[in-house]
């Protein structure tokens, strides 16, 4: 089987801090990975530079098409990047605001998706947002409501509603419980789990939750100063960390 994705020796500096220092990995379809590490560690850089929303200074991403063809991102045309991430990838943000349309209904959200992809008809566009809508939990009476006055939980589903409803392939998600209540937090992973088991998405998943991570993820790969320092399978790494900065991580969780 090979990878939808793989990235070699990425590099990226900002000033004098390396957010990335020769990272590798590979994400294989069906897969769920997680990206782990403190604050700063260069975790949201790598899923800007694999996702191709930002140019690493050394290293290379390469794509897997549906096709098998391999695309090298960055030397992809922007239109080409533009349509990937409308149809193939999928992109959910820590804060809601930056993956949603504020000023378009909670319809109007998941539809304009719908439309990238060359949907026409309004009325199943409509259906379909309704069940999506439906699917994270949404009253789909609010169809018509506008995203500002939904509740961050609600802003999230309806970000992961938008995102899921083309069925991309591969979804990068930086954070999506990290603004919310933790209350709120363990529904929205069950929530993301289930989606993720349904659909056979692979997705690559940014987290400083270990607990998030060990739910969700097969494969973890742990970054310190913006370099991998262990990855694994996430019940080897958690159990049986073998790194000093892993075993600082995994004990911290515990005595919290
Ligand atoms: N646009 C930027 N300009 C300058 N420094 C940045 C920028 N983005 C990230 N950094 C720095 O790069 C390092 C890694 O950041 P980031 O990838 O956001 O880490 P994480 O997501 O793990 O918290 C940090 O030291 C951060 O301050
Ligand atoms: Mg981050």
């Amino acid at each position: 089987m090979s990878a939808l994705l793989e990235a070699e020796g990425l590099a990226l500096r900002f000033g004098a801090v390396p957010a990335l220092d020769g990272v590798a990995l590979e994400i294989f379809p069906g897969e769920v990975v997680a990206i782990v590490g403190e604050s700063g560690s260069g975790k949201t850089t790598l899923l800007r530079v694999l996702s191709g929303m930002m140019r690493p200074e050394a290293g290379e991403v390469r794509y897997r098409d549906p096709e098998g063809g391999f695309h090298v991102l960055h030397e992809m045309k922007e239109a080409a990047l533009r349509r990937l991430h409308r149809t193939d990838w999928g992109f959910v943000h820590q804060n809601p605001r930056d993956g949603l349309r504020m000023r378009v209904s909670a319809g109007g959200n998941i539809g304009e998706r719908l439309m990238a992809v060359g949907a026409r008809n309004y009325g199943s566009i409509r259906a379909e947002a309704a069940e999506w809508l439906r699917r994270v939990e949404i009253d789909p009476a609010r169809i018509d409501g506008m995203p500002a006055l939904f509740s961050g939980g609600m802003q999230q589903r309806l970000q992961i509603a938008r995102t899921l409803v083309t069925r991309p392939r591969l979804v990068f998600m930086d954070e999506p419980t990290g603004g919310l209540d933790v209350s709120v937090q363990a529904k929205l992973l069950d929530m993301v789990r289930a989606l993720v088991a349904d659909l056979g998405l692979s997705v690559v998943i940014v987290t400083h939750d270990i607990a998030a991570a060990r739910l969700l993820a097969h494969r973890l790969l742990v970054m310190r100063r913006g370099q991998v320092v262990e990855q694994g399978l996430t019940d080897r790494v958690l159990d049986d960390p073998q790194h000093e900065y892993t075993q600082l991580l995994v004990a911290s969780v515990l005595a919290a």
